[in-house]
């Protein structure tokens, strides 16, 4: 039996729409978990809640909890970690982020010791290190003209259709126990994007200090132009591009 955490999220939604079969969703409010899949209550700052909703499942998906603070996100990962032992859970796949092998500080120190405390815990696992969803960072068309502050550098973003798609296949899969994935999606720039679209780019200083200027910033820095062959070998096809998913958005609208 497979179980998936953080089920009425984004991106646990999207799992639970691509697995079949034997699953229990785990959710802090059962009420919002999709009709048809067997819910169970499960809070990360509630031990026991974890262990009862672990009973009898093989293989787990620990979707990373959204908390802010990382002191407190890393003892709810270890509380689903635990619990997952004490429950005789065999295999545990997390959802990770990029560089939290290497990188213990900052936006991946939770992950980082995630990480750690699954190797430490004994269970069998696969890490799935993901890269920033792509839907923060789609491109705007504002008076014909697509402009952003990432002075053309790439981007590896992936959306969570994929990202989903690839973490059922490796919860279900064989050969995946032991690894850890560096997930990248396809290298893109806002330049190139507007060019494939036949729209005007334009080049602009942030509006405003805030998260997508941080994020820019690292954007502009390089800090997202890794590329790995990770994604597109767990799905067993490329991963969805920015332009693909803007040709399709216009076609709907
Ligand atoms: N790669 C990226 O760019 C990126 C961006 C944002 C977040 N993330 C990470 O990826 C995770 C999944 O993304 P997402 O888009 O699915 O996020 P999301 O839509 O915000 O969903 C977060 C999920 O975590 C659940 N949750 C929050 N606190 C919990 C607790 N104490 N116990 C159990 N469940 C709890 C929420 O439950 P409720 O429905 O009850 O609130 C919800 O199901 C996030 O949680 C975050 O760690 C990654």
């Amino acid at each position: 039996m497979y179980a998936v955490t953080a089920a009425t999220g984004h991106l646990g939604r999207l799992v639970l729409d691509r697995l079949k079969g034997d699953v229990v969703a785990v959710a802090r409010d059962v009420s919002r978990v999709p009709s048809g899949v067997e819910a169970r209550h499960g809070d990360y700052d509630d031990p026991n809640s974890l262990r009862a909703a672990f009973a009898g499942v093989d293989r787990l998906l620990l979707i990373s909890s959204p908390e802010l603070d990382a002191a407190r996100r890393t003892a709810q990962h270890r509380n689903a970690i635990d619990a997952a032992v004490a429950a005789g859970v065999t295999a545990v796949v997390y959802t990770s982020f990029l560089d939290a092998d290497t990188v213990a500080t900052g936006m991946t120190e939770a992950h980082h010791a995630t990480e750690q405390a699954i190797f430490a815990g004994g269970l069998a696992y696969t890490i799935l290190r993901n890269p920033f969803y792509g839907d923060a960072f789609l491109p705007q068309v504002a008076d014909g003209v697509i402009r952003s502050s990432t002075g053309g550098r790439g981007l590896n973003t992936a959306f969570r259709e994929d990202l989903a798609q690839a973490a059922a296949n490796a919860l279900t899969g064989e050969g995946h126990l032991g690894r850890a994935y560096d997930l990248t999606g396809p290298l893109w720039t806002y330049p190139q994007v507007a060019e494939a679209l036949g729209i005007a780019y334009e080049e602009v200083p942030d509006a405003e200090p805030g998260p997508m200027a941080w994020l820019n910033g690292m954007v502009r820095a390089g800090a997202l132009e890794r590329q790995t062959g990770d994604l597109e070998s767990l799905l067993g096809r490329p991963a969805e591009t920015v332009v693909e998913r803007l040709t399709t958005l216009r076609g709907i609208f």
